[in-house]
C-alpha cells in the first residue's frame, strides 16, 4: 500500500503519558506509531528499550514502527520482537553484517527496515532489496527531535524510488518533516512520513485537538 502514512514519533510526546499520547494521536488520525530507541553510543542520546516498548504495545492499535538507533543491534532483535514490534528498523551504519541483521529481523517475525544516515549513499543497499520491507531515509542526523530538514536527501529519495522499481518496499522519511518539507518527499517517492515535533506541538493529552490539525497539515 503506497498511500501516504503519517507516523508520529513519541520522542516528542509526554514521556510520563505515553499510553494516553498514543491513543490521542491515533484518534486524531495517525497511521503508524514511530518509536525511537537510542543507546547513547550509536547516537548521542538515550531513550528506552524493550520493556518500555512492551509497556506501550497494548496502547497501539495501528502499527508499532520501532527505529533502532543502537549498535550492536543483533543481540537485541529478539527482545524487541517479543515486545511486539511490527516493524524493526536497523541502521546500515550500525555494523558490518547488515545482511545477517535483516535475516534475523524477519526470522523473529517482524517486517525488516533499513535506515540510512544523511551521509550514506544508496549504492550499498542494492543487494539487500529483497530483504527489506522498508527503507528509512534520515533527513536529519539521528539522535534528537526538532532538527532542521536536510534538503540533499530529496534527490537521494528520488533515486532510491527508481532503484526500488516495483518492489513492495516503503520509503520512510525521518527528521524535520513539516507541512513545507512533506510534499517535497512525497513527490520524490516517499510513502511514510515520521513526524515528531510537527505533530505534538501545541497539544497535550488534555488538549489533543492540535494533534489532528497538525497531522492533517502534513
Ligand atoms: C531522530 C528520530 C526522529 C525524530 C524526528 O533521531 O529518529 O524520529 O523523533 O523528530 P522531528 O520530526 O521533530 O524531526
Ligand atoms: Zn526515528
Amino acid at each position: 500500500d503506497r498511500s501516504l502514512k503519517i507516523a508520529p514519533s513519541i520522542l516528542s510526546a509526554d514521556f510520563a503519558n505515553f499510553g494516553a499520547e498514543i491513543r490521542a494521536v491515533e484518534a486524531e488520525g495517525a497511521d503508524w506509531i514511530h518509536v525511537d530507541v537510542m543507546d547513547g553510543h550509536f547516537v548521542p542520546n538515550l531513550t528506552f528499550g524493550p520493556p518500555m516498548c512492551a509497556a506501550i504495545r497494548p496502547h497501539i492499535k495501528t502499527v508499532m514502527d520501532v527505529h533502532l538507533m543502537i549498535a550492536p543491534v543483533d543481540p537485541y532483535i529478539d527482545a524487541f520482537a517479543a515486545a511486539g514490534a511490527d516493524i524493526l528498523t536497523a541502521h546500515l551504519e550500525a555494523g558490518p553484517h547488515v545482511h545477517r541483521t535483516l535475516q534475523a529481523i524477519r526470522g523473529a517475525g517482524c517486517k525488516a527496515g533499513l535506515a540510512l544516515n544523511p551521509g550514506t549513499g544508496i549504492g550499498d543497499i542494492e543487494h539487500l532489496l529483497d530483504m527489506v520491507d522498508l527503507i528509512c531515509v534520515m533527513t536529519v542526523n539521528p539522535g534528537f527531535g526538532g532538527q532542521k530538514f536536510i534538503h540533499s536527501q530529496i534527490e537521494k529519495v528520488r533515486r532510491l524510488r527508481q532503484m526500488i522499481g516495483d518492489r513492495p518496499i516503503h520509503i520512510e522519511i525521518d527528521g524535520g518533516i513539516t507541512p513545507e518539507t512533506a510534499p517535497l518527499m512525497t513527490q520524490a517517492g516517499a510513502d511514510v512520513l515520521v513526524a515528531g515535533s510537527a505533530v505534538f506541538k501545541g497539544g497535550s493529552v488534555s488538549n489533543p485537538a492540535p494533534y489532528g490539525d497538525n497531522i492533517r497539515a502534513i
